[in-house]
């Protein structure tokens, strides 16, 4: 850190270089990008054995497509619909939304998960990256399930 002595002591030209050196620092900040932001939407609350509606959107700030696998996982037994695992691409500019009917009878902390996987045919000419940073991804909700 530069201390005020060295700031009273300096040159207007050292002041507007230290300011953009920090404006700088604080761009480079703003610029670090997401690989995967999720947004699970699932009810409240909902009735025993009633299917409803679970929803996953997902994009991201690479630039790079990546070839994603969504599917949910629960603390609870899933069955049919539930259970799809969803393969897609997606890109920077083409956000995804998925789908997927759960049905429980007891209250079920539900699972968005999403991986980054090395899949072909996916993605257009196969054009789409693994990050090695992380590849697994997820977010959980709870739906209270009344009787
Ligand atoms: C919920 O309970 C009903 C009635 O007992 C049963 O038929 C059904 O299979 C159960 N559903 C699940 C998802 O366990
Ligand atoms: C699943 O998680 C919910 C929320 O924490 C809890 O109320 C419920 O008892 C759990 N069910 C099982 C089968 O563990």
């Amino acid at each position: 850190m530069y201390s005020f002595q060295f700031l009273f002591r300096a040159s207007p030209a050292t002041l507007l270089l230290v300011l953009c050196l920090q404006l700088g620092i604080s761009k480079a900040q703003e610029d670090i990008r997401k690989v995967m932001i999720m947004d699970l939407q699932v009810p409240q609350t909902a009735k025993a054995n009633e299917a409803f509606p679970v929803t996953l959107k997902i994009q991201t700030d690479l630039k790079e497509c990546m070839v994603v696998r969504a599917y949910l996982a629960s603390n609870v037994s899933m069955t049919g619909a539930s259970q799809f695992k969803q393969t897609s691409c997606l890109c920077d500019d083409y956000p995804r939304k998925f789908f997927w009917e759960f049905q429980s009878n007891d209250t079920a902390k539900i699972a968005g998960v999403v991986d980054i996987v090395r899949e072909k045919g996916i993605c257009p000419e196969n054009l789409a990256v693994v990050p090695i940073q992380a590849n697994h991804f997820y977010t959980i909700h709870t739906v209270t399930v009344e009787p």
